[in-house]
Parts: C-alpha cells; structure tokens; sequence
C-alpha cells in the first residue's frame, strides 16, 4: 500500500510497548527495517523484533534512554550499522507522573521534561545531523498528545513538555523543510496502551475517558500506527509541520455536543 517504504529505514523510540510498538508493527507490513529502542523492558522489545520478522520486515532491538546524546547516537549507529542508512525517525518514547502541581517535585518534572521533550529534541538532532551530511531527504514523527492542547490538571509536567514538543514540532518543520527534512507530530487521544492499563482496568474510569469521545469510543494503538505509516509515505510528501489528531473527536470540546453551552 505503501511501497515507496519498502525496504526504508526506521527508527522508533519507545518502540517495546504500546504505541511504538504497534507503529513497528505496522512498518514491518510495509517490509520496512525498523531500529526498535527500549529503556527497560527487553523482553517485550524481543517480542517486538519477533513479530517484525514474521510480518514481513527486519529489526534489532536496543536500549537506549532517550533523554541522552549517547543513547540517541546509539540509535543511529544501529540503523546505520544494520540496516545501512534512516529514513524515517519516530520519537514516540514518553512517560507521565500524576501529581498536584505544588507537590511535584524538581526531580519528577525534569524526568518527565527529559523524557517527552528533551529526548524528542535529541531525536531529532541526531536524525537532522545524518540527513544532512548525506544530503538525502528525512521524515521525522513526533509523538505529541491531545494535551499539546488540552490543559491536564495533575499533570503540567507532560502537557508542558507535550506542548513543547508541538513547537518543537513546527519549528524545526519550517527551518529544514528547504532540505525536503519533513516533521509532524501525532496527538493521540485515549488509547488502550500500557500507559493507560491502570485507570482503564477502573470500569468506572473507562467509562468516564470514553464519555469525553465523541467517536464514543477508546482509541486502539493501530489506529495511531495507521497515521504514522502514513506520515511516513512519499503519499504525505507536501504535508510538514502539522499536528494529526487521533483521538476520537476529543480535542473538540465534547461538553458542547448537541448545542450545549
Ligand atoms: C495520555 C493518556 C490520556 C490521554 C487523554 C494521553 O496523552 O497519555 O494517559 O488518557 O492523553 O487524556
């Protein structure tokens, strides 16, 4: 469906679990060669590189933390050492801490910072670095939220980085898009991932996230990996700088359905 990704080069941060994981996945159909990084959990990043395999594409897995420059490069030096070369880098690795905001403490916001932005900005560098000195054309995906937008009490940390990243996002996609370097983000709304395993586990707290869909609905990790193949493809070739939300119509003020307000 794609075939300008056959054969292409990803690398896909935070790729063991969830979202990553789905979008490694759905890369794999397109017999991509996917560069699968982990921070911790190895036995799912080896199941990742299975299920790769036998989808059709090739991938080795790495840890690295993302919030470092030798971590990054590690990244690269394996889609290069592998798979010779990157076409495609997805910054998708991110965590989030629940806290009130007067009670978070320095070391928990700079992690989250760190982590969701911070590592997204070190992402890039590497793969703007690469693509540059070889003159060749690039697309990077960030993996952004609803709350780029959306204000998220208890948690400031990860919509103040997932905020960033939206500008982050914008800016770079303007000052490299003379060298045909395309980045976006995607802002995914609730989705059943890792992330959310807690509170969806809640009935009471499903229900309530899926009352703010208006799709009605809590969105699958492959319905994110749909858009980010798609982002990847030459079929996005003049689409730069832009924020895709899936997310179920969420980020579109629900409580105003059926003229209320
Ligand atoms: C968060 C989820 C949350 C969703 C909608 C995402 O960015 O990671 O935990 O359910 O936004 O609020």
């Amino acid at each position: 469906m794609f075939e300008d990704l056959n054969q292409k080069v990803a690398v896909i941060t935070g790729g063991s679990k969830g979202i990553g994981n789905a979008i490694a996945i759905r890369y794999a159909q397109e017999k991509m060669k996917v560069v699968i990084n982990y921070h911790s959990d190895q036995a799912g990043a080896d199941k990742a590189v299975e299920q790769i395999k036998e989808a059709g594409g090739d991938a080795v897995a790495v840890q690295a933390d993302v919030s470092t420059e030798a971590g990054v490069q590690a990244l690269l030096d394996a889609a290069i050492d592998n798979f010779g070369g990157l076409d495609v880098w997805v910054n998708n690795a991110g965590m989030e801490i629940q806290r009130p905001t007067h009670e978070v403490s320095l070391e928990e916001w700079n992690k989250v910072i760190d982590i969701n932005m911070t590592g997204v900005f070190l992402g890039e560098k590497a793969a703007l670095n690469y693509w540059l000195d070889k003159k060749q054309p690039g697309a990077i995906i960030n993996m952004s939220s609803v709350h780029q937008q959306i204000p998220w009490p208890t948690f400031a940390s990860y919509a103040t980085a997932k905020g960033g990243v939206k500008l982050l996002t914008e800016t770079t996609a303007m000052e490299y898009a003379p060298h045909n370097i395309r980045v976006n983000a995607l802002a995914p709304g609730a989705i059943n991932t890792p992330i959310n395993a807690k509170k969806f586990a809640d009935k009471a707290q499903y229900e309530q996230t899926r009352s703010m869909v208006p799709m009605a609905k809590i969105g699958d990790p492959e319905d994110v990996a749909d858009a980010a193949v798609w982002l990847a493809s030459n079929q996005s070739k003049y689409v730069t700088g832009t924020t895709m939300f899936v997310d179920g119509g969420m980020s579109l003020y629900p409580s105003f359905q059926g003229g209320k307000g």
